[in-house]
């Protein structure tokens, strides 16, 4: 199981302290093997790194920028991320493709130097409420993976592997974000083995023995988790507004290393 937290641009100074203080404390169930990690805003990164350098909890960065370096105004690097010691990075959130108009194929890059620096990727993908209401999220969010992995199924096969046993997806239906609106638990089972499906077509041996990771995201609070962590197909959760919340956060992490 696998349990992040992204925060995206919040909280303020004082609340973050007060999280990342809350998570350093957080003692792990020893016979779990559960991950749990928080994704702040990268001016947080310095704080998170001294809070949780002798913690369960890890960190890891909400983007990175294609390039390694460059004159790329406002942007971080994998490598910057990785130097100030995180270990993880979402890429492709359906945020950052609406808002910033990130595209399949310049989320796939951004894969490839997240591997190349050492992250660890999450790669979103999930369909617009329109799409879902149109009955097309199978084929949308399959052909984003299928995309966003371009660079990937380009690798030798010795790479190949070495980049799927790092990665880690996370289904995040967009009309499920923020809004209160989970997707149904059969909606959820039947998206996630569509996306194993498609992984195992895509790379098929190359993939690690266990299989790619899949999270669910999207509206996961302390009520639903363990209804959503209970399906088989789902390897934790990526959770946004209730990682917010200290209680709530930290009881879905129990429920996590409970199953
Ligand atoms: P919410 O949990 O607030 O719906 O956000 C989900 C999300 O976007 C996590 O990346």
């Amino acid at each position: 199981m696998i349990i992040a937290g992204n925060w995206k641009m919040n909280p303020d100074h004082q609340a973050a302290a007060a999280l990342l203080d809350a998570l350093s404390a957080y003692t792990p169930d020893p016979n779990s093997t559960c991950k749990i990690v928080c994704f702040p805003p990268a001016c947080y990164f310095s704080m998170a790194n001294q809070a949780l350098a002798s913690s369960a909890v890890s960190w890891g960065a909400q983007n990175c920028h294609q390039e390694a370096s460059g004159a790329f105004t406002g942007e971080i690097s994998s490598q910057m991320i990785k130097e100030q010691g995180g270990s993880w990075v979402i890429l492709g959130h359906s945020e950052r493709r609406q808002y910033f108009a990130e595209t399949d194929a310049l989320v796939s890059q951004k894969i490839v130097a997240a591997l190349q620096s050492g992250l660890k990727p999450i790669l979103c993908v999930g369909e617009p409420e329109e799409v879902r209401n149109n009955g097309h999220q199978d084929s949308f969010t399959q052909s984003q993976l299928e995309k966003s992995l371009d660079l990937v199924a380009q690798m030798t096969p010795d790479a190949q592997k070495t980049a799927l046993a790092q990665l880690v997806i996370a289904y995040e239906p967009v009309w499920a974000i923020g809004t209160g609106k989970v997707a149904s638990l059969q909606d959820i089972e039947a998206m996630h083995q569509g996306l194993l499906q498609k992984m195992d077509a895509l790379f098929g041996a190359h993939l690690p023995e266990a299989g790619v990771p899949i999270l669910y995201g999207g509206s996961v609070n302390d009520t639903n988790a363990a209804d959503i962590l209970g399906l088989k197909p789902v390897s934790g959760a990526l959770v946004g507004g209730a990682s917010l919340k200290l209680d709530a956060f930290l009881s879905i992490c129990r429920i996590a290393e409970e199953e």
